[in-house]
């Protein structure tokens, strides 16, 4: 059994003006593990979908179908049970870190309290000094500065890229049998980034915890991950193993990004753009989601709307590949 399966997940966003549907229709199976890269424009909804997982979503969401964490459907959990299986059990490192700290409680206080969570869950009895130091340890290996003084402060007086060390460090100490990281790096300097990788790619292996890993950048995402999913307009259009994806795009959405990824191909020397602009949501086109940029569309394209269709080993979601 997968660790988590997702059914026909849909998301919609209460606004003054009505409702607008974000998440269409998501099926997704991650085994115990697993590495996957959600890559995606911006409002292609991969934080939304982060978010559904933890029951986090802002209280204007709806979310429909099914997360099956364990055999467990989250989303049919009341909210109250729901913390039984954060932290521990399904962490997201946020993209916006400064919420997921409490802002009256100083960093020290709030990091071994969910260390304490931890072994508690474990049924271990740890004495309170090496919770400290492992804490401690944490942080220097997220290459927080200073870090002793740093642990007495309250989360309004850190900036940006402290707090999302702090968050980072706090998902790593909780060993969470999942990990989603919401563009974990993004406050970040270059250099940093890739040690907080590395980092998370170590505990990774180390504890077989699987990683969703969300982020913009393709050529983080071919770091860190195994299986890529691409996810626009609030649909998957294709999931598979990230080398296959990487070397032999299967759908023309994925073959745009990775000709416009400055590893990739150039054209005449310069970068190719992928032309036009994602969707709007409260202005979807009829048929498939992607056709005003495909350079292949055809009548049935702007008729019906595609399927994830298997498709040598991945699933595509364009009628080109339903063999
Ligand atoms: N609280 C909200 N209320 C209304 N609409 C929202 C809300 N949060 C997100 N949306 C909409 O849902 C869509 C998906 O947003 P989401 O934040 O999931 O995208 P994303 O892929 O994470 O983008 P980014 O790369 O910019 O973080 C967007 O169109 C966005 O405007
Ligand atoms: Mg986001």
């Amino acid at each position: 059994m997968p660790q988590l399966e997702i059914r026909d997940l849909e998301v919609y966003y209460k606004v003054p003006f009505g409702t607008i549907k974000t998440l269409f229709g998501i099926q997704l199976d991650v085994e115990k593990g697993d590495s996957i890269g959600i890559v995606g424009e911006s409002g292609s909804g991969k934080s939304t979908l982060g978010l559904s997982i933890v029951r986090l979503l802002p209280p204007n969401a709806i979310a429909r179908g099914h997360i099956f964490f364990n055999g467990t459907d989250l989303l049919a959990l009341p909210a109250s049970k729901m913390k039984d299986y954060r932290g521990t059990g399904i962490f997201m490192i946020m993209q916006d870190p400064f919420n997921s700290l409490n802002p009256v409680k100083k960093v020290r206080e709030q990091l071994i309290e969910a260390l304490r969570i931890k072994y508690l869950r474990r049924n271990e009895r740890v004495p309170e000094e090496s919770l400290y130091d492992e804490v401690l340890k944490k942080l220097k290996d997220v290459k927080l500065p200073d870090p002793e003084t740093i642990m007495d402060r309250y989360p309004h007086q850190l900036s940006g890229g402290q707090i999302q060390r702090i968050v980072i460090a706090m998902g790593l100490l909780l060993e969470p049998s999942i990990l989603i990281a919401d563009e974990p790096t993004s406050a970040l300097d270059v250099s940093v980034q890739a040690q907080i990788i590395a980092l998370i790619k170590e505990l990774q292996d180390k504890y077989k915890m699987s990683l969703l890993f969300i982020t913009h950048d393709l050529s983080v995402a071919y770091a860190v991950s195994e299986k890529l999913l691409i996810l626009y307009g609030g649909r998957i259009l294709e999931f598979g193993n990230t080398e296959d994806v990487m070397n032999s795009p299967a759908h023309p959405y994925t073959e745009g990004l990775l000709k416009s990824f400055p590893r990739g191909n150039y054209r005449d020397g310069k970068l190719y753009t992928l032309q036009g602009a994602p969707p709007l949501f409260t202005d979807l086109p009829n048929g498939c989601v992607f056709n005003p940029r495909c350079p292949y569309a055809f009548d049935r394209c702007y008729q019906e709307e595609p399927g994830l269709y298997d498709y040598m080993g991945r699933k595509v979601r364009c009628f080109l590949r339903h063999e």
